[in-house]
């Protein structure tokens, strides 16, 4: 038996919708293939974006799309991927398996991809080997609307109308891949660097964010808050609105990252020791960025986590294509909660990646799709974008099979919606044991209640032969009690209840 408490009466922050954004790089089959066929492919299509995928992507009212990269993004000079597609370079993409980038994809078919599936920008620009003038011209491309060199050129390719860029990140892993940079220089970089991303109208902010910090590196965050933040009244936009921070759960650490299907329970109990840890870093980076902000009006933006494990055997080991199981569902249900109960600081999170990269919701092999556990989650949790967040406190204990890997069992987060529906998530990563779970709700009656649930053996997942191995389930098993309600958690699941 375990005690939730929630304070239907306490509303705290709102949790941003784009806690629940994604990430698509030009790394193996994400984009091509993944995302985009082309126009002539037999693959049904709308403008070259697949049908299916989309449709399946507007589902879970993905919020926000990060694009090109990723460590692709500070080598992308974006003057490659714009104009007839006969004309655009091919490169190679030295990042992701030396293959061939012909640049079929560029910033035109990025902002249709978005138009589609109805979300929000998020381009990350090339700080890393691009000058001040490529990364404002970009922006000028992007979003002027006048008469300008940039502009006249976006109406010669083919777009009269500008497009909305909500978030704009200057640079990308600038401690590594992004430049090998230290902090001071990033941060002054930065700050020159900001500058030119020119906010051409005022109807059409664009959000600009930072480099953040490599997992536990608390020095990145002290020196590039020192050297960039600059506090300003809340109406007005400072030199940044957000600093990233990547955080990867591999079970194994990063020389052994173990396979995504192939595990025991031990390395189930370590995986949800490395994702817990995700906890400690928004504290404790949060706690720096307090120092320097603490009215907050910098977002902690997570725009790269998630599983890295060892890809599946037989691929392109720089394509980074990985299954997805029971155990995904979990690393995905436990790290939403944790950034919805700290959304006071963390305003963005991305998960990598998108289609067929690291942890992705979906999968595709020619023209057959899969939606993975992870996605399940995502379509279980969309019911808290833009909601209330309320107070909870949940009564957990520590599992696990060693004693340097035990884990907090269970996880919750609540929130209400603008309709008044309150919406509990919670995973129980427990192996052997259901917990009881009994609900005090102050403030509210439980009138009408409906529960979903996804669960199964911790192995299980969808494949292209048998894609419906994990689904989301209706789940009946909650009972109103004096007071709140009171249902029973299985084993290795996550579980969203709705109360009216
Ligand atoms: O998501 C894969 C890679 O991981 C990204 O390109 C990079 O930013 C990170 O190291």
């Amino acid at each position: 038996m375990a005690k939730l408490v929630i304070n239907a009466n306490r509303k705290l922050n709102k949790i941003n919708k784009e806690i629940q954004g994604h990430f698509s790089e030009h790394l193996g089959r994400c984009i091509y293939e993944g995302l985009y066929v082309g126009e002539n492919s037999e693959i049904p299509n709308v403008n070259g974006m697949r049908t299916d995928v989309v449709e399946a992507l507007k589902k879970i009212r993905i919020p926000v799309l990060r694009w090109p990269g990723g460590c692709f993004a500070d080598e992308y000079h974006w003057k490659d991927g714009v104009g007839p597609k006969e004309n655009r370079k091919k490169i190679i993409n030295t990042h992701w398996g030396g293959v061939v980038e012909d640049n079929s994809f560029g910033t035109h078919e990025f902002f249709e991809l978005c138009r589609q599936l109805g979300c929000e920008t998020y381009v990350n620009g090339n700080m890393g080997s691009g000058t001040v003038q490529e990364m404002s011209e970009w922006v000028e491309y992007m979003t002027f609307e006048g008469v300008s060199p940039m502009a006249d050129l976006r109406t010669q390719n083919g777009h009269k109308e500008s497009w909305k860029v909500d978030f704009f990140g200057v640079g990308n892993e600038n401690w590594g891949c992004g430049g090998n940079m230290n902090p001071e220089f990033y941060g002054n970089m930065y700050r020159r660097y900001q500058t030119y991303v020119r906010c051409y109208d005022s109807d059409k902010p664009i959000q600009k964010i930072a480099c953040g910090a490599n997992v536990d590196d608390y020095e990145w965050t002290e020196e590039v808050m020192k050297a960039a933040f600059r506090r300003c009244a809340p109406q007005l936009h400072g030199f940044m609105d957000g600093l990233s921070l990547h955080y990867y759960t591999h079970p194994g650490g990063w020389e052994n990252k173990g396979s995504a299907t192939d595990f025991d329970e031990k390395m189930w109990y370590q995986t949800m020791k490395k994702t817990w840890y995700m906890e400690e870093l928004i504290e404790r980076h949060g706690a720096i960025m307090d120092k320097y902000d603490p009215d907050k009006q910098v977002g902690m933006i997570i725009d790269e986590w998630g599983t890295w494990f060892d890809v599946e055997p037989g691929t392109n080991p720089g394509f980074l294509y990985q299954q997805n199981t029971m155990r995904d569902a979990l690393v995905a249900g436990i790290n939403l909660n944790i950034f919805n109960k700290h959304s006071d600081r963390v305003k963005m999170a991305n998960i990598a990646q998108m289609v067929n990269v690291l942890q992705a919701v979906i999968l595709t092999e020619g023209e057959k799709m899969v939606k993975t556990p992870t996605y399940h989650v995502f379509d279980m949790y969309q019911y808290h974008q833009d909601a209330q967040l309320l107070d909870s406190s949940l009564e957990t204990e520590q599992v696990g099979l060693e004693d340097h890997n035990m884990v907090p069992n269970l996880s919750e987060s609540v929130s209400v919606d603008e309709d008044g529906v309150m919406h509990i998530t919670m995973t129980n990563l427990d192996l052997s044991n259901d917990y009881t779970i009994d609900t005090t709700i102050l403030g509210r009656k439980a009138e009408e209640i409906s529960a979903e649930i996804v669960t199964g053996e911790m192995h299980e997942m969808n494949t292209f032969d048998n894609p419906e191995q994990v689904v989301v389930k209706p789940f009946e098993g909650v009972e109103k009690v004096h007071g709140g309600i009171r249902f029973v958690i299985p084993a290795c699941s996550v579980l969203h209840i709705a109360v009216k």
